[in-house]
């Protein structure tokens, strides 16, 4: 037995603390996961108890999962501290010296604040000594889980990288996407890698197009105006979620599931992306604003009437690419990302869409000639639904579809469409665990595959940069799209010749 892990949440009575990092604390202890069991210390400014803040996280909780905390509720306490006092600092060490194991016990610090507070409290978290970056120097582990967004550009992620790089060892550092905790994200790797029958087809030869979708119907989250307003849906969503699926999608199979095996296959593809120059962004980037309409009946505000949104703000709600991966693999298949808030439906799903067959022998309209029909297919002036899709459904349907044709009974030689379908709710008893609930499991016993590594941030930067530059330069002006709907026309445009249209879910 070793001592239980100290998990230290800064920034502990903020949003994220109280409504997603202690429901899946909860849901880990009450499985008791890891074995070892592990105590928890929130710390922000606003002075509570350690009774008083235990009140506000039982509050927040689902009914179902009150017993559990009532047993765990022990474990957590709370210390009032600014992160930038190093006195305050001090008595935090104090309070983790006391808990059992002491300081030969591992120690999680979790930066649930601001972005802009990363840097100085990371420092602060070294010049007191709560962590170290030479090996061997403290009795246990001593890690740091940093949110998003990490950087707000390129310049910025290095600068951070570089100033924690300063602070601490690189194998401490464990920047989180909640991504990549979702269970269909990670089954992105298992389906590829485990299944012999798709990875001969997985490349430029046999797929036409891959398009991967994060859809939401809600706008802007209340309390959050002022951030997402500096932010954007590129910066949001694109630059990190988005492309994470993207790079687990298209990467080369890693030579095992070593966590630097995968992250080096993962920077690779990220590597490949290709920037965008100005004149790229202006034909193969869409961005646009939700402007006042309708979502599920219900009338709704445009972005710019929201609370906390200024009226004259220029960010964009709405962010698709045609995007492009270069190498030998992927060379010419467009790869089309979609993200916009307020649209008709929520859903995140990738398509993998597959070439029509070398000779189209089947559905010639009726009454046109054969040589008119292998013409018009050539030159594209009939386009036909490509029967081959594989679709990978990841939120919230957790599924795998496989759609193909099949002859239509009857007399006639016609092909009729249908599907292969595989629901994760059907095939499995227990329910998807929360993101979060893995990610934090990992990070206690120090698996870093599903946490991102600096270059890999810094490669997705390198994208979200040049497509920001290019906008910035005035190139893919802002358009607009009324809420409810299925974003801007102009990015149908994305889509050339018979390539389809974008999914609807
Ligand atoms: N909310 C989400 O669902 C979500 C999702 C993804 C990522 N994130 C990221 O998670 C981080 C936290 O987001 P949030 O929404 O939870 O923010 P929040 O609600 O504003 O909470 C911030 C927390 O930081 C504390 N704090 C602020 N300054 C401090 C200081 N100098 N010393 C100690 N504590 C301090 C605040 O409490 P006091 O004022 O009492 O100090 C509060 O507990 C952000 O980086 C955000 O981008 C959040």
């Amino acid at each position: 037995m070793t001592a239980p892990t100290q998990i230290v949440i800064l920034g502990a009575s903020g949003d994220l603390t109280l409504k997603k990092l202690m429901p899946a604390l909860t849901r880990l202890a009450a499985a008791g996961r890891p074995s070892d069991g592990f105590h928890v210390i929130g710390v922000a400014r606003r002075p509570l108890t350690d009774e008083a803040f235990r009140a506000q996280i039982r509050a927040l909780l689902p009914d179902d999962l009150h017993a559990a905390f009532d047993a765990f509720a022990p474990r957590i306490g709370y210390q009032a501290a600014d992160v930038s006092d190093p006195v305050a600092m001090k008595a935090l060490e104090a309070r983790l010296d006391a808990l059992p194991g002491g300081a030969q016990a591992g120690r999680l610090f979790y930066l649930a604040l601001k972005p802009e507070l990363f840097g100085p409290t990371v420092q602060e978290l070294s010049a007191s000594g709560l962590v170290t970056m030479r090996v061997g120097e403290m009795p246990a582990f001593r890690r740091v889980v940093i949110e998003k967004p990490f950087g707000h550009d390129l310049a910025s992620a290095k600068a951070l990288n570089s100033q924690m790089h300063g602070l601490l060892r690189e194998d401490q550092i464990y920047r989180i996407d909640h991504y990549l905790g979702k269970e269909t994200v990670q089954n992105l790797l298992g389906f590829r890698f485990h299944n012999a029958i798709f990875e001969p087809l997985w490349n430029r030869h046999h797929v036409e197009l891959v398009q991967i979708t994060v859809a939401e119907d809600i706008g802007v989250e209340l309390g959050r105006a002022g951030y997402y307003d500096t932010t954007g849906a590129l910066r949001d969503m694109l630059q990190n979620h988005m492309l994470q699926v993207l790079s687990l999608v298209a990467m080369e199979p890693p030579v095992s599931l070593d966590p630097e095996a995968i992250r080096d296959q993962k920077v690779n593809l990220l590597r490949a992306l290709h920037a965008p120059d100005p004149a790229e962004v202006a034909t193969n980037s869409v961005r646009a604003r939700y402007v006042a309409g309708q979502v599920n009946g219900v009338a709704v505000p445009g972005y710019r009437a929201e609370e906390g949104v200024p009226p004259r703000s220029d960010t964009e709600t709405y962010v698709a690419i045609r995007a492009e991966i270069d190498t030998w693999r992927w060379h010419g298949v467009p790869f089309l990302l979609r993200h916009g808030k307020r649209l008709e439906k929520r859903f995140t799903e990738v398509k993998v869409q597959f070439r029509m067959p070398p000779l189209q022998l089947f559905n010639r309209p009726e009454g046109m000639a054969p040589n008119d029909f292998r013409r018009a297919l050539h030159d594209g002036s009939l386009c036909q639904i490509r029967p081959n899709v594989l679709t990978l459904s990841i939120q919230p349907r957790e599924a795998i579809t496989l759609a193909f044709g099949v002859k239509r009974p009857g007399a006639e030689m016609v092909m009729a469409p249908a599907a292969m379908a595989f629901d994760y709710r059907d095939a499995f008893d227990a329910p998807s665990a929360a993101a979060y609930e893995r990610l934090l499991l990992d990070a206690i016993r120090g698996d870093a595959t599903l946490f991102l590594r600096a270059d890999e941030i810094e490669a997705s930067w390198r994208f979200a940069d040049e497509v920001l530059g290019g906008w910035a330069q005035g190139r893919a002006p802002l358009g607009e799209y009324a809420a409810g709907s299925w974003g801007p026309e102009a990015a149908d445009d994305l889509f050339h010749g018979c390539e389809g249209g974008w999914s609807r879910g």
